[in-house]
């Protein structure tokens, strides 16, 4: 059983005060409820300190949005990051090239789907979706269709917070009219049909299925002039809900984009690494898309990076007549630290992620079975290394964060969801703790 240790600090909490009217918090007012301040961080353990004092030893329930796979302080990772710091932590990319870069490209284009076999770094997961939105239309320009600019995506998905990203992000959160024009319209295709696990396969209802795919490809050929290609998280939904859909719509998707002459994108940047119990979720539809997006997990936390790969046909298809450049090169593209962490982080990763992540899956499933009791529960839903509890009705979120907090895990959750995705370095046991909180910190709050 994992040890929860809370405890009283009287002395003023300087930190959150200083913090409070300063500085943004990430999709909050300026004066938003006060956070906790981190006071230290290693392996799968946070030290929190409220505002009022309390001390929490608690269990990253989050990996830090989903990128802090092996824990913190990981001592092979640390290490890594460190012998590169003794060579040099940043040079500029164009025009030079280093090692942990080249090997970090070599080890992505192995791990990927076999047809994706060029890379290009950007530093978030939002830059190398900007990234592949860019080339998709540089695609289609020099395929000579300059015409063909817009893009679709599922309603529900979530792309990123940048303005190409953003248009392809449903709006869910009705936020979205302060920023309208700033992104080109995307054209929203239905949310697909709910998928359930059922032993190792995913399925849904035939009948939703066959719906779905009769309207999105009346959908995608009515507006194919239009379009450079189509960008979707496979399988999983995650910011725009946790939703689990059916992998037969990815492989319609992936026939009716060939069909079309649409390029296809699958941002795996929340998926992707084992997150869904396969090493990517494209692989729960057997199908491989000419562009992906990865991120998160690929850092281990440490340093922000991401990557877009794409296919040689796409890559070459820039320069078939004359020689053209992928347009984009930020600052911090390839920055050595973060690829020499990641190459470790990826190293890590291959030697034992999937038994890893199917005892997390095992242990999520047994501690959530509780939560279908609770009236506020509409469903509860548990894939790979990703656990989440729906209510019918929105969470009240500082209430059920300090709840969870007590039972010995840190939580975030948003709009209706209480969820979970835990570093892969969780024994059962802290699993079960992080399983145990989402229920009791529910049962308390919301009955
Ligand atoms: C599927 C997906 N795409 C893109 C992003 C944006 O990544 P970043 O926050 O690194 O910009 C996220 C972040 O949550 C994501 O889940």
């Amino acid at each position: 059983m994992y040890d929860v240790t809370i405890a009283r600090d009287p002395s003023p909490n300087t930190v959150i005060r200083r913090d409070q009217g300063l500085v943004w918090h990430p999709y909050t007012p300026l004066r938003c409820p006060p956070p906790y301040e981190v006071m230290g961080a290693a392996g799968v353990s946070l030290a929190l300190r409220a505002h009022d004092g309390t001390r929490y030893d608690v269990i990253d329930g989050m990996s830090s949005w989903w990128s802090v796979i092996h824990g913190y302080g990981h001592p092979t990772l640390d290490a890594a990051i460190t012998d590169q710091l003794g060579r040099f932590s940043h040079v500029m990319f164009g025009g030079l090239t280093h090692e942990p870069a080249v090997r970090l490209a070599e080890q992505l284009v192995g791990l990927t789907p076999e047809p994706l076999q060029h890379v290009f770094f950007a530093d978030s997961g939002s830059v190398a979706v900007e990234v592949a939105l860019k080339l998709a239309r540089q695609y289609q320009s020099a395929s000579g269709r300059p015409e063909r600019r817009r893009f679709a995506a599922l309603r529900g998905g979530y792309h990123g917070d940048t303005t190409g990203a953003m248009g392809v992000t449903d709006p869910i959160d009705g936020q979205s009219d302060v920023f309208s024009g700033m992104s080109a319209d995307a054209l929203f295709l239905p949310r697909p049909p709910a998928a359930y696990l059922s032993g190792r396969e995913l399925v849904s209802e035939e009948r939703a299925l066959g719906q779905w795919v009769s309207e999105v490809t009346h959908m995608l050929e009515r507006e194919r002039r239009d379009l450079a290609g189509v960008i979707v998280e496979p399988v999983l939904q995650g910011a725009g809900g946790m939703f689990v859909y059916a992998p037969e719509c990815v492989r319609a998707l992936r026939r009716l984009t060939e069909a079309l002459d649409l390029v296809l994108i699958f941002d795996e940047i929340a998926t992707g690494f084992g997150r869904t119990g396969r090493l990517f979720a494209a692989e729960w539809a057997g199908v491989s898309p000419d562009i992906m997006c990865v991120g998160k997990a690929l850092t281990g936390g440490y340093l922000s990076l991401a990557a877009m790969l794409c296919t040689t046909e796409v890559a070459e298809r820039l320069s078939r007549d004359v020689p053209r450049p992928l347009l984009h090169g930020p600052t911090f593209m390839a920055n050595p630290l973060a690829c020499a962490v990641a190459n470790t982080s990826l190293e890590l990763l291959t030697a034992d992620w999937e038994p890893r992540v199917r005892a997390i899956e095992f242990a999520l499933g047994k501690a959530l079975r509780a939560a279908r009791r609770l009236n506020a529960v509409r469903e509860v839903r548990v894939i790979g290394g990703v656990a989440a509890i729906e209510l019918n009705r929105q969470v009240d979120i500082p209430a059920v964060t300090d709840a969870a907090l007590r039972a010995g895990a840190w939580l975030r959750p948003f709009r209706n969801l209480v969820y979970t995705m835990p570093p892969y370095v969780c024994t059962p046991d802290e699993t079960a703790t992080i399983g145990r909180a989402m229920v009791s910190a529910i049962a308390e709050v919301h009955g």
